[in-house]
Formats: structure tokens, C-alpha cells, sequence
């Protein structure tokens, strides 16, 4: 039993998050698991408010549920229970028969934010239907945009947020603080964004810290989102319906679903969080979207190209309370 348990906690571990910070900790009482969220990891510039690292919350507690369901068990959610001492959430499972989709437990190990350039490629309708099917949650809204003249605005929102954030050294340092340059470093931390991932090659760290304060200009960093996004089949966008922990996990929660699904079905995806992340822009955003305390909290690219080298992950002793 105890064995079972770490693997479905492996699982959860599996979860996508911010620069890969991995900001979870899991522990097991009786029938239950608790995650709660590792503040130590948390992305003070960009994610001054915590929403995407309870977001990363919401992709774990969701690859969690599906590993529990897959291996028999039914699962019952309770957010910040207050009979817990610490804040987190309770995932109580019971052996039970649970409808499953065997797809999303079959790619956990498989998907991965896929940053390189799409083929641009239509995807079929029948498989977007599928992601529409997939994205439903309480308290979140999902829409895909595939028509050309609803991208081009989003182009721009995408490109001015990017270059708010390459022109702040806050963002620059603590983007550095995650990326790790070599093979060696990425090994060893198990954390943090993976250079070979972002489809750069491995050097020293004191040369890739040098290329990125350097090198790296805001205006080239936008060009490149363009470049991106135009090769790509279509964006994806998540919003909350609120903005409090509850919808930001629940925001989590589809997302995880959705690109389970896409990579299942061989779609790739990549962020293009910018709007989002930066609040003069995601103002904006909003009002563009005809939204009023709704928040845009999630933009992917999703098309079709090869995989790419994966990120790491601590094991799981690492993440136990
Ligand atoms: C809430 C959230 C925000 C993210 N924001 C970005 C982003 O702005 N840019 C980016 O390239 N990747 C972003 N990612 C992807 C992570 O960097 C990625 O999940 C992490 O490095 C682990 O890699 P993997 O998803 O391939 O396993 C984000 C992921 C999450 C969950």
C-alpha cells in the first residue's frame, strides 16, 4: 500500500509549474494524501501574487487524481480543510470503480511544454472538440482561438508583455536564478528550467548568465514569441473565474487535463504567459476578452512539432513532508 501511495505521489510530481520550481510538498495520513504549497519556491517578480504557484498546485493534485483513479481508487477533493494545522488539500481515496480515460494516466511521463517552432499545421476539429471536452472545471473557462484575426491581437499583448519583462532586471535575475546552463546542474538540482529543454545548448553557467544579461534584448526575445506563435496551429487560453487560490488550482486542474489530452493526441504546447503574468497588460487582455473580475491567467501555443529533451524532477523522498 505504502509503495502505491509514493507511486501516485511520483505521478503528481510529474506536474509542469513555473520556471519548474516543483513549489509542492505531499504527505499521507491513513487514506489520504495532503499537498501543500512549498512557499520556499516561490516566484516573487513574476508571480508576485501566487497564482502560478497554485496553479502548479492544481496540475499535481490533478495528475495525483488520475494516478489514483487509474490504479482503482476514487478520490474526494477538500481545499484548506480547517481541521488541517497548515494550509493545503486533502485527497481522500477509497477503493472504488471510477470511469477513466486511460490517455491521460498513458501521458503523464510523456508531456512536456514543447518549446521549439510548430508546423503549423490545422488541427483537426474533431481534436479540438476533444480539448473542449476534457478543459470542463468548475470555476475555470477555456477557449481555443484558431482564426488568424483573433491571434493578431494577441500577438501584441504577448510581445508588449514581453518586452515589460526582459527590460526588468528583477525578471531577468530571478529567470537566471532557475535556468540551469549544464547537464551537471540540472542533474544535481533536479529543478529548475533545464537549458537543453528551452532548445539552447549546454555551457558553462558563468557564460549562459553572461549571454542572457548581455545578449538577450527585449525587442529579440518579442520577434521570437511572434516568430512562435505565427507557426504554431493555435492558442489556448484559461481563465478563472475569480481571483482567489480555489480558481487558480481549479485553473491548474484543466489545464493539466488539456495538454494530457493534446499530447496524447500529439499536440504540443508551450506558454506564452506574458499577458498574463504582467498586470498593466493583463488589464488590457481583459478588456479585450469583454471580461470584467474574470482573470486570463494561462496562454499556450499548441501545434504539432517533434518532442525535445525533457525537464527533471526531484524524487519523490525530496517532496515528502
Ligand atoms: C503556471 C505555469 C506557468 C508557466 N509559465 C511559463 C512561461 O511563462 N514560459 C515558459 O516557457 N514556460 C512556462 N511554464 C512551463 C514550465 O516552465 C514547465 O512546466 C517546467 O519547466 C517543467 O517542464 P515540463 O512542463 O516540460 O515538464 C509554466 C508552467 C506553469 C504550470
Amino acid at each position: 500500500m505504502e509503495n502505491q501511495f509514493k507511486e501516485i505521489i511520483y505521478y503528481a510530481t510529474l506536474a509542469p509549474s513555473g520556471h519548474n520550481t516543483q513549489p509542492w510538498k505531499f504527505s499521507i495520513k491513513d487514506n489520504s494524501f495532503l499537498i501543500y504549497p512549498d512557499y520556499s519556491r516561490r516566484l516573487k517578480v513574476v508571480d508576485p501574487d501566487d497564482h502560478a504557484l497554485f496553479i502548479s498546485i492544481g496540475c499535481a493534485l490533478e495528475n495525483l487524481i488520475i494516478a489514483a483513479n487509474h490504479m482503482g481508487y476514487s478520490a474526494k477533493v477538500e481545499y484548506f480543510p480547517p481541521t488541517e494545522e497548515k494550509d493545503c488539500i486533502k485527497i481522500t481515496i477509497n477503493k472504488d470503480k471510477v470511469e477513466i480515460d486511460p490517455a491521460l494516466f498513458n501521458t503523464i511521463p510523456n508531456r512536456q511544454a514543447t518549446r521549439s517552432k510548430y508546423d503549423g499545421r490545422p488541427i483537426p476539429p474533431e481534436d479540438l472538440e476533444k480539448l473542449k471536452k476534457v478543459s470542463h472545471q468548475d470555476k475555470v473557462s477555456f477557449i481555443l482561438f484558431t482564426e488568424q484575426r483573433e491571434i493578431e491581437p494577441i500577438i501584441e499583448f504577448v510581445k508588449e508583455g514581453n518586452v515589460l519583462q526582459f527590460r526588468n532586471k528583477s525578471f531577468v535575475n530571478e529567470l537566471i536564478s532557475w535556468i540551469r546552463f549544464n547537464k551537471k546542474d540540472a542533474l544535481t538540482s533536479s529543478d529548475g528550467l533545464n537549458s537543453a529543454s528551452m532548445g539552447l545548448p549546454y555551457v558553462p553557467t558563468w557564460f549562459g548568465r553572461f549571454i542572457l544579461n548581455n545578449l538577450v534584448t527585449p525587442n529579440g526575445e518579442a520577434n521570437k514569441c511572434e516568430r512562435l506563435i505565427r507557426g504554431s496551429s493555435g492558442v489556448a487560453l484559461f481563465i478563472a473565474e475569480s481571483n482567489d487560490k480555489q480558481s487558480w488550482i481549479n485553473v491548474g486542474r484543466s489545464f493539466e487535463r488539456v495538454v494530457l489530452k493534446a499530447t496524447s493526441l500529439n499536440i504540443k504546447h508551450a506558454h506564452m504567459n506574458m499577458p498574463c503574468e504582467e498586470i498593466e497588460i493583463r488589464t488590457k487582455f481583459q478588456k479585450h476578452l469583454g471580461l470584467k473580475d474574470e482573470q486570463p491567467l494561462l496562454l499556450l501555443r499548441i501545434g504539432y512539432s517533434n518532442p525535445m529533451p525533457k525537464s527533471y524532477r526531484r524524487p519523490v523522498e525530496e517532496v515528502m513532508v
